[in-house]
């Protein structure tokens, strides 16, 4: 939700913002903006994508080795010129880039028109650069004085970075719930919402704090501060991602690379965790918190989106597995429904960013309750990963692609894992069930890789269901969570309606909007529920609707009635969501490109919602 990126150095800041815009791009996309210091200051801006002002910008003058870039997901204002960032100061010799949300902007605003102040934009940023430069004026202070007063006054979010035309060689970064990376290069520095512009340009980070205020100067000096006046020694960090992460490797798009990293991404998670031969499940990021996951009388998972849905197959895994009472929660409305929370409850918040800020406050909630807080989440070093008590990172690796994939799976791998271990020393699972399952876990990666096989067959049924207006998704059990991530999928990138149903449920409703349009996918691999699901795929049948069944290989009763069977290798049901999620992968996104809609940055959506 937004991405931010500056440079200072001995280059060219230009191409370094722009190529760090491209790789931030996933954030945000509906405006872009650049602003370059060379003597004089330049900002130029522009509605749309990147690629946008890329050509509205064409052979301006971009020279300056000083500059800052943002790519905008609107939230004060509406995407257009205007409101895209860098804002300027009143008098126009400070700019600034931010990501988040000013809450109180209108009364400081209202303060700052009484004094004179005139604004441009509908945005809550250019209130801030305002009210820096008004406190710089005023108190004839420095401007990182001036950035520390003007953020005491602030109530919200913010990740900005301020630049002056005064001062060529200076910037000012500050983080209060919106993410900020400083890469420290030979001579440079590169500031960011995250680590993707930084990464082929240096491995060395600090991840500024909340409440922090960075400076940094062309001469090499980085020095931090409180927004209380406080000192801090930056801690240096190295990034273990890789260049060719963030890119496309020969794909199409961000969204199918990383469908079809799963088995790899599944691999990594489980790494050094699982040894089925042993019988060893270990979560060495948990390990002191396991004892009070076996005692505990109560798990509450906090998440949303696609990490909702992970957290619903935790339910069924820690119930079923483990034996102990899970609710899974939105972190959006458990943060405001003054939920009951105990002391002994441990919540479990996932998250791919790390950065969502429903799933943020809902941790402060349950901490501020005394509640035990362990994180899955897969940016290393990200807010939420820094305020739980513990938790383990998926190794899912940088994930691009709006539409969340190889991140579920990897949070599916994670829950398995955690289940498991604690089901294993509670004694709720027989030695030899543990045994299985162990096993069958270590055999996902590679029934992922044959899940893939599908592609295929899955792109011609795309091609029959392409003009769709809804579809229907349907399972049991453990495979009930998956339908509802199929059908986000389907609805986040196709535009497509669609809605994930409990099978039996669906006699409740949703069966009046069947009809012979309708194509229903229908996950039916459980074993513990296989004739109810062939009897819920007859009663679609017998209102002419389509049915596209997902299936265990060598099923031949429901290849007779369904008008598609998909199969998939067999596994134990917990494990199943792992391999029944992944041709509703594919269906979405082929159905989405034959549709030309836009894959990885679909309308109105961005990657890492850092506003509530
Ligand atoms: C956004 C993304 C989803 C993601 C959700 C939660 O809506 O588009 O893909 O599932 O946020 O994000 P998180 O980073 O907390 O998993």
């Amino acid at each position: 939700m937004c991405g931010i990126v500056a440079y200072i150095g001995d280059k060219d800041a230009y191409p370094i913002l722009m190529n760090g815009l491209r790789r931030l791009e996933y954030r945000g996309y509906d405006s872009a903006g650049v602003a370059l210091l060379n003597g004089d200051m330049r900002v130029y801006k522009k509605a749309g994508k990147v690629d946008d002002l890329d050509q509205f910008i064409g052979t301006a003058d971009v020279k300056g080795s000083i500059g800052i870039g943002h790519t905008r997901w609107a939230t004060h204002g509406e995407p257009n010129d205007i409101n895209a960032h860098p804002h300027l100061s009143g008098t126009g010799n400070l700019t600034m880039i931010h990501n988040g949300i000013i809450e109180n902007y209108g009364s400081l605003k209202a303060e700052l028109q009484e004094r004179g102040h005139t604004f441009s934009s509908d945005t809550d940023t250019e209130v801030l650069i305002h009210l820096i430069e008004d406190i710089m004026e005023k108190e004839q202070l420095p401007l990182e004085e001036a950035v520390r007063i003007a953020l005491s006054q602030v109530i919200g979010a913010y990740a900005i970075v301020v630049m002056a035309k005064g001062d060529q060689d200076k910037l000012i970064a500050a983080r209060k719930s919106s993410p900020l990376v400083i890469g420290i290069g030979k001579g440079e520095f590169f500031i960011a919402s995250d680590a993707t512009p930084i990464v082929e340009h240096t491995k060395n980070v600090v991840y500024l704090n909340d409440l922090e205020i960075a400076v940094v100067t062309r001469e090499g000096d980085l020095s931090i501060k409180t927004i209380d006046n406080q000192r801090k020694t930056p801690y240096v960090q190295e990034l273990e991602w890789k260049l060719e992460m963030l890119e496309k490797g020969g794909y199409d798009h961000f969204m199918l690379k990383e469908i079809f990293e799963q088995p790899r991404s599944v691999k990594d998670s489980m790494r050094g965790r699982l040894n089925p031969d042993k019988g060893i499940v270990a979560l060495g990021g948990i390990k002191d918190y396991e004892q009070l996951l076996v005692n505990a009388k109560r798990i509450l998972i906090v998440a949303c989106g696609t990490s909702w849905h992970a957290g619903l197959v935790g339910e069924y895994l820690f119930e079923d597995l483990a034996r102990i009472p899970v609710e899974v929660e939105y972190a959006s409305e458990f943060r405001y429904r003054n939920p009951v929370i105990n002391p002994d409850d441990v919540v479990i918040a996932i998250s791919q960013s790390g950065e969502t800020a429903d799933t943020l406050a809902a941790i402060e909630l349950a901490k501020s309750k005394g509640a035990t807080i362990l994180g899955i989440c897969n940016v290393v070093g990200s807010s939420i990963s820094r305020v739980t008590h513990a938790g383990s990172y998926t190794h899912a690796g940088p994930e691009i692609g709006v539409a969340s994939t190889k991140a579920f799976t990897a949070q599916l791998t994670i829950l398995t894992l955690m289940a498991l271990s604690i089901a294993h020393k509670k004694g709720t699972l027989s030695e030899s069930r543990f045994q299985v399952l162990l096993h069958a876990l270590d055999r996902i990666p590679a029934k992922i890789e044959k899940a893939l096989e599908t592609n295929d067959l899955i792109l011609g049924i795309a091609e029959r269901y392409k003009e769709a207006t809804n579809a229907l998704y349907l399972g049991r059990g453990y495979n009930f969570p998956v339908a509802l991530e199929g059908a986000l999928k389907l609805k986040e990138i196709s535009y497509i309606h669609a809605e994930g149903y409990p099978a039996a449920e669906m006699k409740h409703g949703p069966i009046a909007l069947i009809d012979e349009n309708m194509p229903v996918i229908v996950m039916a691999t459980n074993m513990s529920a296989y004739e109810k699901i062939v009897s819920n795929i007859q009663e679609v049948k017998a209102r002419k609707g389509k049915v596209i069944a997902i299936v265990a290989e060598g099923d031949t009763i429901i290849h007779e009635m369904a008008d598609y069977t998909i199969e998939i290798p067999h596994t134990e049901e917990p494990l199943s969501p792992l391999l029944t999620v992944i041709p509703l992968q594919l269906l979405a996104y082929h159905i989405a490109v034959l549709r030309d809609c836009n894959v990885d940055q679909p309308r109105n959506l961005a990657k890492s919602v850092t506003v509530e």
